[in-house]
């Protein structure tokens, strides 16, 4: 049961002590989040693991962040994933072959390694981190996506932007760069579908790629809530679509939701697009400030990948670690981790 997990998970950690550190992401349900030594959206969460002493760093996440974990951490340090099957469907939407063909393609129509800076959100395998190490690009993540792309224009004229389509248009409309710059590569078609003009007019070529949860979120939803509660404010993830982020007051990152709403005015009423754990434990946490969160799909709207971290799958990878036996760890191989390295330091070294 979840309560003998709690306490087996108490245990292990006691019997841990400093050796290990547990950290879960904003997404994470309840009675694993609970749990968690630090807590914060992916930026924080690397920066954690890039710092950490902790012997083990059990991440409660998605793949993704645990290789992050693994890259940036100290070669002796260990990164476990309680359940290897937490991935990120967002993630998988682009991979290494897609993307090296897509690069080909594009050289073929202008000079992209000279025009052309790769960006990959943190959200991506760690091979795509690798191959924006090797033609000089960078990692991006929902929190610093605008001071990446200011350091690739400062750079280049261009850039190809993956796996999100809504958080790189997002991004780059509030930079200031027209819809027309901002062309979509869909890389089931020849030449992502695009004409030679099109890139040649682009500044930023989109991956489409797309979150399953924050597709969920409408324009429509934001004018339905309104038109009962004008005074509303809205606050979004920039994974969500446009219309969305356009209608949205506030557009940031799990963090960025979190401390928008502790840190706004009393009595009043928000609207959250963003994953429903979250928004969940938000709602309970301010509601005693006069604050009413709401959530903005009518239907459920839940990181089902990271909802496969449970407290049983914590409690066995803990308790083995406490016994000196290390499961599911994440080991990103050597070639991939030292030009993932190089990415991710790109963006590190902005902050
Ligand atoms: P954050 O970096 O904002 O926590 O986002 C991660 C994520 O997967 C959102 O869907
Ligand atoms: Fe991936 Fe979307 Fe889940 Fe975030 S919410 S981990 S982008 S599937």
């Amino acid at each position: 049961s979840d309560e003998e997990c709690d306490q087996r998970i108490q245990a292990a950690k006691e019997k841990l002590g400093e050796r290990c550190v547990i950290l879960g992401h904003h997404y994470q349900r309840n009675e694993v989040f609970k749990h968690a030594d630090v807590s914060g959206d992916s930026l924080k969460l690397s920066k954690y693991a890039a710092e950490s002493k902790a012997e083990y760093i059990v991440f409660c996440g998605v793949h993704f962040m645990a290789e992050v974990s693994d890259i940036l951490s100290r070669p002796e340090q260990i990164t476990v994933l309680p359940d290897l099957a937490a991935g990120c469907s967002m993630a998988d939407m682009a991979n290494r072959a897609n993307v090296e063909r897509s690069w080909k393609e594009l050289n073929t129509l202008i000079n992209a390694d000279e025009q052309v800076t790769p960006v990959t959100y943190i959200n991506s395998a760690a091979d795509l981190k690798a191959f924006c190490g090797q033609h000089e690009g960078i990692v991006c993540t929902s929190s610093n996506a605008q001071q990446v792309l200011e350091w690739c224009f400062e750079k280049r004229e261009k850039i190809l932007f993956f796996p999100d389509e809504h958080l790189g248009r997002n991004t780059g409309y509030r930079m200031g760069i027209p819809l027309e710059e901002m062309v979509v590569w869909d890389f089931n078609q020849p030449m992502g579908g695009l004409t030679k003009e099109q890139i040649e007019n682009a500044k930023m070529i989109l991956w489409k790629g797309f979150c399953s949860v924050h597709q969920m979120f409408q324009d429509n939803q934001i004018d339905d809530f309104k038109k009962k509660n004008p005074n509303a404010i809205v606050v979004a993830h920039p994974e969500a679509n446009f219309e969305v982020c356009e209608k949205a007051d506030y557009v940031g990152s799990t963090e960025a939701i979190l401390k928008t709403v502790r840190e706004g005015k009393a009595n009043t009423q928000w609207l959250i697009a963003t994953e429903l754990n979250l928004v969940n434990r938000l709602k309970e946490e301010v509601k005693d400030q006069g604050k009413q969160v709401h959530f903005m799909s009518p239907t459920v709207a839940m990181c089902s990948t990271m909802f496969r971290t449970d407290p049983q799958h914590l409690a066995w990878v803990l308790e083995n670690l406490a016994e000196g036996t290390v499961v599911n760890q994440i080991q990103v191989n050597d070639d991939d981790k030292q030009m993932a390295k190089k990415a991710l330091e790109n963006m590190l070294s902005l902050f």
